[in-house]
């Protein structure tokens, strides 16, 4: 077999050299979602906040062989910093904002990373489970050879094309690079594919053509590899499916100021073609959170984690933004001896307001840590009506807060589109007096968390 090395692939015993990263404790830090009851026993979906080599041995020592599926679109190796820029409406202010580096010392440096990325991966898939592995034209030969390697040739299913047409990008040396490529490689042969019927409309008759009731020709076929589009697909009962795969544009709806979103439509006919409801899919480079959320509408379980803090806001903001998200918790890997995350060095000033039992929480100030990109910003504060709100993306309240686990329990947040306004109070009728533990979280356009707490008597 030919076969793809780096440095630091073997031990010096020749054995190949297998991941040994210490295992740290999952804690839990927030909540938000909605159990269908309280007596519901299902675990909560998991969105975590940390490196794959952090995160994925410590759900290796809970979840050994129990993932139905894994997504991933991994950095490619591009040399690049991602950043956003965003805007406020009715100001002059941009900011500027990191949402990872992928900047590799060495192209073993990278393979290195992925190596163990997708050994620990295989090591957590179930069986019958399969991996995706999404990439461009930068590191697809390598991580085919590298999956050949940890997967073996023989599970290889799909080299799945994913074609778009976006921005000019004309070009002398070359055609304009307008696919990537989904990898599907299956644990073993137990993996199936879902298949898929495609409906294609037809600009006229053709040999076998049918017509459905508004008088357009189709054919049904077996969905191919190539995705593109606006694709339509006839489900188990007949009824037709739309998945939307154009990628997400610059004006585009849905788009959640993330670099490299994927669109949702193109994660759920992946996750349809792969996985069963009830299924436990895992991301472990969420981004913006596009396979969370495609899971959440096809009612599979799942696992999505992240290293950027701009990632953790951008896939927890549109978690609460669904309408009824199912439980999730939010967690951090803590190594033994490790301290937690330290005390936010912002300020954030707010007032309580009591009026019988409904109490309403109110903004008043915030400044952002120093050293925060965010504080280079010059606008002084007596200029500035907002006193320093507009650096806040998002704020929660957890009215009955037990000290460790922040629940969401209202919550605000921008809109990408439309209403940039953020709503600077939130407030909460209590059922039974009592004395109160309030939380206020608070996230700001630079994912800075900030917490405070206040003590209430309900009367
Ligand atoms: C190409 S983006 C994923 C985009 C995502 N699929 C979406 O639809 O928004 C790659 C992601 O990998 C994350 N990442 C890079 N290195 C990582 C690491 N060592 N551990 C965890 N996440 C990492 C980055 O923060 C980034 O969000």
């Amino acid at each position: 077999m030919p076969e793809l090395v780096w440095s630091g692939k073997y031990e010096a015993d020749g054995s190949r050299r297998q991941p040994h990263l210490p295992v740290a404790a999952l804690r839990t830090v927030e909540a938000g979602g909605v159990a269908p009851d309280e007596t519901s026993h299902t675990a909560p979906n998991r969105l975590i906040a940390g490196e794959t080599q952090r995160v994925l041995p410590a759900l290796l020592a809970e979840l050994a062989g129990q993932v139905n599926l894994v997504y991933i679109d991994p950095p490619f190796a591009t040399g690049l910093d991602f950043t956003s820029t965003i805007t406020l409406p009715g100001s002059e202010r941009h900011i500027r904002r990191t949402a990872y580096r992928d900047t590799w010392g060495s192209p073993d440096d990278y393979l290195r990373w992925m190596d163990e990325t997708l050994w620990l991966l295989r090591e957590l898939l179930a069986d019958d489970g399969a991996l995706l592995l999404h990439c461009d034209w930068r590191a697809e030969g390598m991580l085919r050879l590298l999956l050949d390697d940890i997967f073996g040739a023989e599970n290889f299913r799909n080299a799945i094309i994913w074609s778009y047409r976006s921005g000019g990008a004309s070009r002398r040396e070359a055609l304009a690079r307008k696919h990537d490529t989904i990898l599907l490689y299956a644990r073993s042969p137990r993996f199936h594919i879902r298949p898929q019927i495609e409906r294609q409309y037809l600009r006229k008759p053709f040999m076998g053509s049918a017509c459905d009731a508004r008088g357009r020709h189709y054919v049904n076929t077996l969905l191919r590899d190539v995705l593109e589009g606006e694709m339509t697909c006839v489900g188990a009962d007949g009824g037709l499916v739309r998945y939307n795969v154009r990628p997400v544009l610059n004006l585009s709806r849905d788009r959640l100021d993330y670099p490299t979103q994927k669109p949702l439509g193109l994660l759920q006919l992946l996750l349809t073609l792969t996985s069963d409801p009830g299924d436990l899919v895992l991301d472990c480079c969420c981004g913006s959170g596009a396979t969370a959320h495609a899971a959440e509408t096809l009612r599979r379980r799942w696992i999505a984690a992240d290293a950027s803090p701009l990632a953790i806001q951008t896939t927890r903001k549109r978690l609460l933004a669904l309408a009824a998200p199912r439980p999730f918790i939010v967690q951090r890997p803590v190594h033994e001896g490790e301290m937690q995350v330290a005390a936010s060095a912002a300020t954030l000033t707010f007032t309580v307001e009591q009026s019988g039992r409904a109490v309403t929480v109110r903004l008043t100030g915030y400044t952002p840590p120093p050293g925060s990109m965010l504080s280079t910003d010059n606008s002084s504060a007596a200029d500035d009506p907002t006193h320093g709100l507009w650096h806040l993306d998002s704020w929660s309240v957890d009215w009955a807060h037990d000290g460790a686990i922040i629940r969401h329990r209202a919550h605000a947040a921008r809109a990408r589109n439309g209403a940039r306004e953020l709503s600077a109070a939130l407030e909460c009728t209590f059922a039974d007096p009592g004395h109160y533990t309030i939380a206020v979280h608070v996230v700001d356009f630079a994912a800075h968390e900030t917490t405070r707490t206040v003590e209430v008597t309900v009367e």
